[in-house]
């Protein structure tokens, strides 16, 4: 059976990090704004049935002002306002999409951070790809720097042997019924403290993919990040 495939893109944040007087994914890198760049690389993705974004309610016009300034008229976006945080967000998202009656056991999620406008189709296809196979995708890139292990923040409990670190980007593409029965077989606790889909799935036993991310597939979070994407956009 074909998959129905869905972009999912995050942008339901307020980038208190990076300040301003706009949550960062309405901020500019060179001519267009954080969000629209992330937008244009999902719309060259012919799978996508649609693509949701999930942005802060207060913004949801803004937003759609901003798709049609610089993308024009694309039934394939739709909008969706966002949860009070991240997981929340994401939430909203699969609400949004269950009350169309379009979840089954072939849909595919692409969550992405739109603040990561870095994203390839590449690195889109390959989570698609094996997320068809039944195992959730993770994107990730191995750790440059030596990752330490500290829980008080004052005294280093572990280092890590390198080799076997990564760092997690997005997008994190997985089956959609899936995480929901992992989600739910979750306490209500782990549910309000889960940070991301592959701690979903890995609670609750579900292994996990990696697909190759890239260091130019950076989420932007600090005015810093804005000069490091600028100089990737010359
Ligand atoms: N996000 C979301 N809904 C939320 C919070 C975050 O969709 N309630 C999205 C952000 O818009 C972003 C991604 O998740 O694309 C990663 O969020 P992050 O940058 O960590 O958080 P922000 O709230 O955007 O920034 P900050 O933590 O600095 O306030």
């Amino acid at each position: 059976m074909k998959s129905k495939v869905f972009g999912v893109v995050l942008a339901g944040g307020s980038g208190t990090r990076m300040g301003g007087e706009q949550p960062k994914q309405f901020q500019k890198i060179a001519d267009r704004p954080i969000l629209i760049r992330t937008l244009e690389t999902f719309l060259q993705v012919p799978e996508f049935t649609e693509i949701l974004l999930v942005t802060p309610a207060a913004w949801t016009d803004h937003s759609r002002k901003l798709i049609e300034q610089y993308l024009g008229q694309q039934p394939r976006i739709r909008l969706v306002e966002g949860g009070t945080d991240r997981s929340g967000s994401l939430m909203q998202a699969i609400r949004a999409l269950d009350a169309d009656g379009a979840l089954d056991e072939d849909t595919i999620l692409v969550t992405h951070d739109a603040v990561r406008p870095f994203v390839t189709v590449g690195m889109i296809e390959a989570g698609i790809a094996m997320a068809k196979t039944g195992t959730p995708a993770m994107t990730v890139i191995p750790a440059t720097d030596t990752i330490v292990c500290s829980v008080d923040g004052k005294r280093i409990d572990q280092v890590p042997d390198r080799t076997t670190m990564y760092q997690m980007q997005t997008p994190q593409t997985f089956g959609a019924v899936l995480f929901c029965r992992c989600f739910e077989q979750l306490t209500v606790e782990e549910q309000n403290t889960v940070t991301d889909a592959s701690g979903v799935f890995l609670r609750t036993g579900v292994p996990v993919g990696m697909v190759a991310g890239a260091k130019t597939n950076i989420k932007i979070t600090w005015p810093e990040d804005l000069i490091i994407a600028e100089q990737f956009c010359r």
